[in-house]
């Protein structure tokens, strides 16, 4: 089932997202599903679990738009162990459509998570990979690429959005 997507302005998406406790649970592997459903329906390379309102430390990536099942990142209870390097790269999100900026990352990501089943392992990806696992990580912190910008930037988005959301396009 897919979900609808919050977008930014929704308190969910400023909360610091819970642990999950119980693995290899039915409700798991479906939020899990519906997430990946969501992020293809929606056409992006990452989701996390607070863009669909569940406030949980739960992520799904796949930098290759659903062509390669090998793609298919789940990362759940994540933390970041290591960060090398940097890449400067336009970044979106699905919480907030229509806007694109340059943000700077680590261009080599090590993150340790936890699959559906609950097993602990390790996953280090490069450029996209990188991008997104940082990028969806900030997510369950409450943290949007937004704050990655400049002051000045990040106030013109949320001066443009606020526009959209009293003109009622933006729920
Ligand atoms: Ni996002």
């Amino acid at each position: 089932m897919a979900y609808k997507i919050v977008k930014l302005g929704h308190p969910v998406l400023e909360q610091v997202a819970e642990p999950v406790q119980q693995f290899d649970t039915p409700e798991l592997r479906e939020l899990v599903d519906g997430m990946f459903e969501t992020m293809y329906a929606n056409k992006g390379v990452g989701l996390a679990a607070p863009q669909v309102n569940v406030s949980q430390r739960v992520t799904v990536i796949d930098t290759s738009n659903g062509e390669d099942p090998d793609a298919k990142v789940v990362l759940i209870n994540p933390e970041i162990t290591k960060l090398e390097g940097t890449q400067l790269g336009e970044e979106g999100c699905l919480s907030i459509p229509g806007f694109r900026e340059d943000v700077k990352r680590a261009m080599k990501a090590t993150i340790r998570a936890r699959n559906v089943k609950g097993e602990e392992f390790e996953i280090t990806g490069e450029e996209l990979l990188a991008r997104a696992m940082q990028h969806e990580i900030d997510h369950l912190n409450g943290i949007l690429f937004l704050q990655h910008l400049s002051a000045l930037k990040r106030d013109l988005i949320r001066r443009k959005i606020r526009k959209l959301q009293k003109a009622g396009e933006w729920d």
